[in-house]
């Protein structure tokens, strides 16, 4: 398996991740690769052509965040795996724990992103000085095969209603193709609802209601945004795993990015790093060992007595580990 420790606060919340995986017995073979700025450090290229060999080998990789600077410097190289690997779906489960200090309560929904094209094709150009065009790409391909994605995790995970969100009454064409042929996959679901909202009444309504959200169906960049609003319903990114599938491998990620202004504190809330690897074990078919991580790490979350800085506690990232691992040993 390719382990991407990533940059910023990366390092950090992957090492727990790794530990809480090392302690539930399950014994991975980790090819250590760099990215980013990490990489680019070392290699002079934020994607090292070891990672993508490793990657091509392995197909499946549990990562840590990646640096990506605003308005300058390399293109996304998230963007890029994503794409390269044609890892199409963004799975982002995002629930309420009991004991994290947040107004919002029964929050259990699950966003459901495309991930390859969209505003992310990265076709940007000047068409004079002053003007920049930035194109949009939707396909029927790739909205019907998420549709079809949200379906399926829908009926392998029980979840009762789909809500499909857009813009179509502005981009009629673009978010027009995704809604149709969101619809055209919904025919073949009678057991589940499916339902339509605008992007922009379905964050007010996430905000004032969001335990009526079960699965969220979203294109690329309403995804992105989303997912991160939803985090701030359940206590913050430090919290929300993640995985992004295809249909021959996986990157398994938490939502949250490098978060510069605490790395290296050992302050970081490894919660999202440690329930996306209890994802990858899911995947790897331990769903035994997945469930045992995220019932102690639930009830590290409910106790209280480690919670990191973010959650309002003064806990490190270590202790906060700590507890999962020895909560795991006392099961
Ligand atoms: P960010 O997610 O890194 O940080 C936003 C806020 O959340 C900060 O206050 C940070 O301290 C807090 N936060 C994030 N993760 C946390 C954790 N585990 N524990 C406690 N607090 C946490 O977003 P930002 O600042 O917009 O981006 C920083 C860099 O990360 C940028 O270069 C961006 O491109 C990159 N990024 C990478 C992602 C990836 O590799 N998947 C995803 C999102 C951003």
């Amino acid at each position: 398996m390719t382990l991407i420790p990533g940059d910023g606060v990366g390092p950090e919340v992957i090492a727990a991740a790794v530990a809480v995986i090392e302690a539930v017995g399950v014994t991975i073979e980790w090819d250590r690769q760099e990215a980013g700025a990490a990489a680019f450090k070392r290699y002079g290229t934020p994607v090292p052509a070891q990672l993508l060999r490793s990657l091509r080998a392995t197909r499946i990789a549990l990562k840590g965040p990646l640096e990506t600077r605003v308005a300058e410097g390399w293109r996304s190289i998230n963007v890029y795996l994503r794409r390269t690997f044609d890892l199409y779906a963004n799975i982002r489960p995002t629930m309420s724990f009991v004991g994290v200090p947040t107004p919002f309560r029964n929050v259990n929904l699950v966003v459901v992103r495309e991930n390859t094209e969209d505003l992310y094709s990265g076709i940007e150009h000047e068409i004079a000085p002053g003007v920049v065009e930035s194109i949009k790409v939707i396909t029927a391909r790739a909205s019907r095969r998420i549709a079809k994605f949200a379906f399926e995790y829908a009926s392998a995970h029980r979840r009762k209603s789909i809500t499909a969100i857009h813009k179509a009454n502005i981009m009629k064409l673009s978010d027009g193709l995704f809604l149709k042929c969101a619809r055209a996959v919904a025919r073949g679901y009678p057991e589940i609802r499916y339902t339509e909202q605008i992007v922009d009444a379905a964050c007010m309504r996430l905000v004032t209601d969001p335990g009526s959200f079960d699965i969220l169906l979203l294109e690329n960049l309403y995804g992105d945004i989303v997912s991160d609003l939803c985090a701030g319903l359940v206590g913050g990114l430090g919290l929300v795993p993640g995985a992004n599938y295809g249909d021959k491998g996986a990157i398994f990620e938490a939502v949250h990015g490098t978060a510069p202004d605490i790395a290296g504190k050992n302050v970081a809330n490894p919660t999202a790093a440690i329930l996306s690897s209890a994802m990858m074990l899911d995947y790897l078919g331990y769903q035994r060992e997945g469930e045992k991580i995220r019932a102690a790490t639930i009830a590290v979350l409910r106790s209280r007595k480690a919670l990191t800085r973010d959650l309002g506690g003064e806990a490190s990232t270590s202790d906060f580990t700590d507890a999962i691992i020895h909560g795991m040993s006392r099961a």
